[in-house]
């Protein structure tokens, strides 16, 4: 179904993080509605956060250890979560180049995927995603704007705007 730009715009769900705790607890918050075949398709600028939450993420599925930036390993997956967890960094790939990785067995795999600079890739994301754009505003402050892509996702911002203006309500 085509979706006007006022109709895209009110899908989202937008967070302003004052520090690296807001991103944390946001990222960890996330975690807890993955399922089998969740895609979280991460862009924005070099240290605007992408892998300190993707850290955050895999933290909130239980993986245990240390989880490291894949930018020269391409993917990295880490078990012992709730689920699996699939960390790819696309930053050096080509999309044709990404295209002959196969990425189509983690997407459909049983856990869950995050890419790091995935608008490098955005033809050959699955149909259904959640982009997240991480926008530097400040030494510690970021824009984090989630757009859905699908029912699954657009539920998922429908269920973060609820908590956030219950929040925003008990805190008033
Ligand atoms: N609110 C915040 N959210 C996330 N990171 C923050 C925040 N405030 C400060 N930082 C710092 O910004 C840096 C983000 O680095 P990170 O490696 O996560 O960026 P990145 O987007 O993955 O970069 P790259 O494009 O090189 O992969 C970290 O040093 C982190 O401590
Ligand atoms: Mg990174």
């Amino acid at each position: 179904m085509q979706r006007n730009n006022k109709e895209i715009h009110t899908l989202e769900f937008v967070l302003h993080a004052q520090n690296e705790a807001d991103t944390a607890h946001f990222a960890a918050a996330l975690a807890q509605l993955a399922a089998p075949g969740t895609l979280l398709a991460l862009d924005g600028d070099l240290g605007a956060g992408k892998t300190r939450f993707a850290q955050a993420f895999a933290h909130g599925l239980g993986v245990p250890g240390t989880v490291n930036s894949p930018t020269y390993t391409i993917i990295k997956e880490y078990d012992g979560g709730k689920l699996p967890f699939y960390h790819m960094d696309v930053y050096r790939l080509s999309l044709p180049e990404a295209d002959e990785l196969g990425l189509d067995e983690y997407f459909h795999g049983e856990g869950v995927t995050l890419v790091e600079w995935a608008s490098i890739i955005e033809p050959i994301l699955p149909p259904e995603r959640l982009h997240i754009r991480l926008e530097t505003t400040g030494p510690h402050s970021r824009k984090i704007v989630c757009r859905p892509i699908g029912q699954r996702y657009e539920a998922w911002c429908r269920q973060l705007r609820l908590r956030k203006a219950e929040e925003e309500g008990t805190a008033g």
